[in-house]
């Protein structure tokens, strides 16, 4: 084999960093609801999906949009550590909600990662603040499919 790979494979993704735009008009109210310490995904996260983001990803019909198929047996495949559409950023970061292209089309207007790209849910009203907390809360714990820190939950602030 004479292509590079890695080399090819890295040169893709510097280019595609460099294409990102910074999101921005995000809203911050999220920030005023309490802190979520422990986390069932398939409770806790996984409805939240089912209930706001039918019938473009999840009950499609087969042909989810952009490929991010959020019905429950592939949700979390399609989303942890897995690149956009675009291939420019990742769904969910562990971590680092912030740099997480999910929790970023919740609450800001310009969501990146192309200039234009719009929020979630798509022609919805956008989450009430609780739930985008949640989703924040649990990226920011580092995506777990199951946490369970009881003895936490609504004691500590932000
Ligand atoms: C009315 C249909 C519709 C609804 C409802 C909807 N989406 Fe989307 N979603 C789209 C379309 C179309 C795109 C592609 C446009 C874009 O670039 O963001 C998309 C893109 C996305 C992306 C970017 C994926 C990628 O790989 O680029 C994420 C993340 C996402 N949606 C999450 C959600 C979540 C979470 C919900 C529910 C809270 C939701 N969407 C509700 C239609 C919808």
């Amino acid at each position: 084999m004479s292509i590079r790979w890695p080399w090819l494979l890295a040169s893709l993704c510097a280019h595609a960093a460099l294409a990102q735009i910074a999101p921005t008009e995000c809203s911050k109210g999220w920030e005023r609801e309490p802190r979520t310490q422990s986390f069932d995904y398939a409770l806790d996260i996984q409805p939240i999906w089912g209930q706001f983001c039918a019938n473009c990803h999840v009950d499609h019909g087969g042909s989810p949009a952009v490929g991010l198929d959020l019905d429950p047996a592939f949700s979390y495949l399609n989303l942890v550590n897995a690149p956009d559409y675009s291939l420019t950023i990742m769904r969910v970061v562990p971590g680092d909600p912030e740099g997480s292209l999910l929790f970023r089309k919740l609450v800001c207007a310009q969501p990146g990662p192309a200039e234009g790209d719009p929020p979630m849910p798509l022609g919805r009203p956008s989450l009430a603040t609780a739930l985008q907390a949640r989703v924040h809360d649990w990226i920011e714990a580092g995506a777990p499919l199951l946490l369970l820190r009881v003895h936490a939950d609504g004691f500590e602030t932000r």
